[in-house]
C-alpha cells in the first residue's frame, strides 16, 4: 500500500497528493510518469510526477476530475493509501541526458497550459537546480484554476501569466505569449517545451513550426497497461507507431499526429468507440 501523506485542493476539480512511494522517489526524473490504482479492482490511472524528494521518498502528484475513477480519488484523504502506485514509467525528458555545459548555453522555453503545469515544474526545478533559469509561460483559462504559480515563480527565470479570460496578469492564448516573446521582443529559443490539453499543444506546435522552435511534447493519451502491450496509447508520430507509455511520453511536437490522437481520445470517451479502437489493434 502507497499512504498519502497530503491531500490538498489547489483550485475547482484539481487535487495535489503527496503519496509515500522511495523507491519510485529515488530513481524518477523528469518528464517521465507512474500509474495509481486506488484498489485492487480500479481503474489505472496514469499520471505525470509533479515533484519528488528523495530523501524523505515521497512522489507529488496532481490530478483533475476528468472522471469517476479520478472522481473516486478526489475523496481520497491524507492517511489513505493507493493499492498500486508503479512507476517511474516512459522515458526521462531527452534534455536531461545532455551535457550540461551544453544545456547551459541553450535558451529554453517551457510552455503549460492548466494542469499540465504540473509536469513543467520538475522539469523547471531540475534546470534550476543545475544553474539554468528557463522561460516558463503558464496559461490558465481563468485565474481561480491556476496551480503552483508561487512554486513556479522560485524556479523559472522568467514566469509569464496569462489566463483566457483576462482575469489575471496577461489576457490571451499561450501563443499570443510565445509571439510576442519571440517576435515583439526578440527572444531566441533553441527549444520549447509544451505540456497541457491535446489543442494547446497543437497550436503550439503549429506556432513554433512556423518560427522553427524545435518543440517537445508530453502526450497524454488514454493508457491502460502502461507496458507497451494493449495499444491503448498508440499515436503516430511522423508517419511511425509510437505508444506513449513507453516510447514517451515526450516526443518532437512537430512531428505528432495530433489530429488522430485527439480522434482516438474522444473515441475512448463512448463504448462503442473503445470496441471500435480495440477491433483496430
Ligand atoms: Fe498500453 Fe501504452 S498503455 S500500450
Amino acid at each position: 500500500m502507497y499512504k498519502i501523506l497530503k491531500a490538498e485542493k489547489l483550485a475547482d476539480k484539481i487535487f495535489l497528493m503527496d503519496v509515500e512511494a522511495p523507491r519510485i522517489a529515488k530513481h524518477c526524473q523528469p518528464g517521465q510518469f507512474i500509474i495509481a490504482k486506488i484498489d485492487e479492482r480500479g481503474e489505472r490511472i496514469p499520471l505525470t510526477i509533479c515533484d519528488y524528494d528523495r530523501d524523505n521518498g515521497i512522489i507529488t502528484i496532481v490530478f483533475q476530475i476528468v472522471g469517476a475513477s479520478t472522481y473516486k480519488m478526489s475523496q481520497l484523504q491524507t492517511g489513505d493509501s493507493f493499492a498500486d502506485f508503479v512507476g517511474p514509467l516512459g522515458q526521462s525528458s531527452e534534455w536531461i541526458h545532455e551535457d550540461l555545459e551544453t544545456l547551459k548555453n541553450k535558451k529554453m522555453l517551457f510552455v503549460a497550459g492548466g494542469v499540465g503545469t504540473a509536469p513543467v515544474y520538475p522539469q523547471v526545478k531540475w534546470l534550476h537546480e543545475h544553474g539554468i533559469d528557463a522561460d516558463v509561460i503558464v496559461g490558465s483559462k481563468t485565474k481561480d484554476l491556476l496551480i503552483l504559480e508561487d512554486k513556479m515563480r522560485e524556479v523559472a527565470g522568467n514566469l509569464y501569466v496569462t489566463t483566457d479570460d483576462g482575469s489575471y496578469e496577461r489576457k490571451g492564448m499561450v501563443t499570443e505569449v510565445i509571439k510576442d516573446l519571440v517576435q515583439n521582443q526578440g527572444n531566441k529559443y533553441d527549444v520549447c517545451i509544451a505540456i497541457g490539453p491535446m489543442i494547446m499543444m497543437k497550436f503550439v506546435c503549429l506556432l513554433t513550426k512556423e518560427l522553427e522552435i524545435p518543440t517537445i511534447v508530453s502526450m497524454n493519451p488514454i493508457m491502460v497497461d502502461g507496458t507497451g502491450m494493449c495499444g491503448a496509447c498508440r499515436l503516430s508520430v511522423g508517419g511511425e507507431i509510437k505508444f506513449a507509455c513507453v516510447d514517451g511520453p515526450e516526443f518532437d511536437g512537430h512531428k505528432v499526429d495530433f489530429d488522430q490522437a485527439m480522434k482516438r481520445q474522444q473515441q475512448y470517451k463512448t463504448a462503442e468507440g473503445r470496441a471500435m479502437l480495440a477491433a483496430q489493434e
